[in-house]
């Protein structure tokens, strides 16, 4: 566990100040008349976004922007549009801006370390939300909150083996995989969780027999889903790393001809509204649930970082597994 207090009197020095990167959109929200620090200064967080890239992450930086809003703090918020140099662009501009905490989410896992000992040296904690980050040094971030998403893969694998009973499926499995975003926290670690069901428990029986990054879009999805469909028509099974591509990779098997959720069935994660109403009308089979709503927690954080409170270094999101038969009865309750 790492406290403020801990974290700047590690930190020496004043920090390298960069300007944002002329194509990363800049905004400020979530100020608002109230102080967000109990009668203090008011809190000014910076937040790193990846980009728009899924129906989860336009969830995710609605509930970022509203939960802001309503701590009183004043959010100064950047879409790095999926690209690590905007990302890190964001950063330094957070860090001249002297804001109190930074908050992102990582693009990829690597190539953090500079830019958090910039903000270190300048004296700013960073928390890590959604996805984390390899790096020798933990001292560069206080905490990090979002899914476990090895866990995700895992419940993927579990989850396949039920729709595959349910489907009275028998005979070779013969998986597509639509991965992440390359380097990418959830994208590493999904593939990583299926593959220790695989290894463990289906070494004979299934096969990844296709693999490749639709870089958790639609428009990615659909495209290589169609060219899977052209190399290995005998696909009979879609693991996708997030429902967007689930949703894009739809479109591409039913212009092949093929039935999505009985030709091919498909697993997928996050649980976004329209991913829901593709497995209520029988299209996606199941979906393990990545929540997006980390604002008010990410909030509350905020503070007690500000604060100079111990916070704990790793906060898991709760979540759960969706079939087809629980998909219409879900489907109204759904929040994003
Ligand atoms: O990091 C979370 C992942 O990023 C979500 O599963 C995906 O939809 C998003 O783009």
């Amino acid at each position: 566990m790492l406290n403020r207090r801990n974290f700047l009197t590690a930190a020496v020095g004043v920090a390298a100040a960069g300007g944002l990167a002329a194509c990363a959109k800049e905004d400020e929200g979530g100020s608002s008349s109230s102080d967000g620090n109990g009668g203090g200064k008011k809190i000014t967080l910076g937040f790193a976004q990846v980009g728009s890239e899924s129906g989860w992450r336009t969830a995710n930086t609605k509930s970022v922007k509203a939960a802001a809003k309503d701590a009183g703090y004043t959010l100064k918020f950047s879409d790095a549009q999926q690209k690590q140099e905007n990302q890190i662009s964001a950063i330094r501009s957070y860090i001249a801006q002297k804001v109190n905490v930074i908050a992102f989410s990582p693009v990829v896992v690597t190539g953090w370390d500079a830019v958090l000992k910039e903000a270190k040296t300048a004296k700013i904690p960073v928390i890590l939300t959604d996805r984390s980050i390899e790096t020798s040094d933990d001292s560069l971030y206080v905490s990090f909150i979002g899914s476990d998403f090895t866990d995700e893969g895992r419940r993927a694998g579990k989850m396949l083996e039920t729709v595959l009973e349910k489907a009275g499926h028998k005979g070779a499995v013969k998986i597509a995989q639509l991965e992440g975003t390359t380097g990418a926290a959830p994208a590493l670690e999904r593939a990583k969780g299926f593959k220790e069901i695989m290894d463990a428990d289906h070494k004979d029986d299934w096969k990844i027999v296709v693999s490749q990054t639709g870089d958790f879009t639609r428009a990615g999805g659909k495209q290589v889903m169609a060219a899977f469909l052209q190399s290995n028509p005998d696909i009979n099974v879609l693991y996708a790393h997030n429902d967007d591509m689930a949703l894009g990779a739809i479109q591409s098997i039913e212009a092949a001809g093929k039935k999505a959720g009985k030709d091919i069935l498909i697993i997928s994660v996050d649980g976004v509204k329209d991913g829901f109403v593709a497995m209520s009308e029988g299209k996606i089979n199941g979906i393990v649930e990545c929540n997006p709503l980390l604002g008010p927690q990410l909030m509350e954080l905020v503070k007690k970082v500000n604060d100079g409170e111990t916070v704990e270094r790793r906060i898991k999101t709760k979540e759960g597994d969706f079939l087809q038969e629980q998909a219409k009865d879900a489907l109204p309750t759904r929040k994003y």
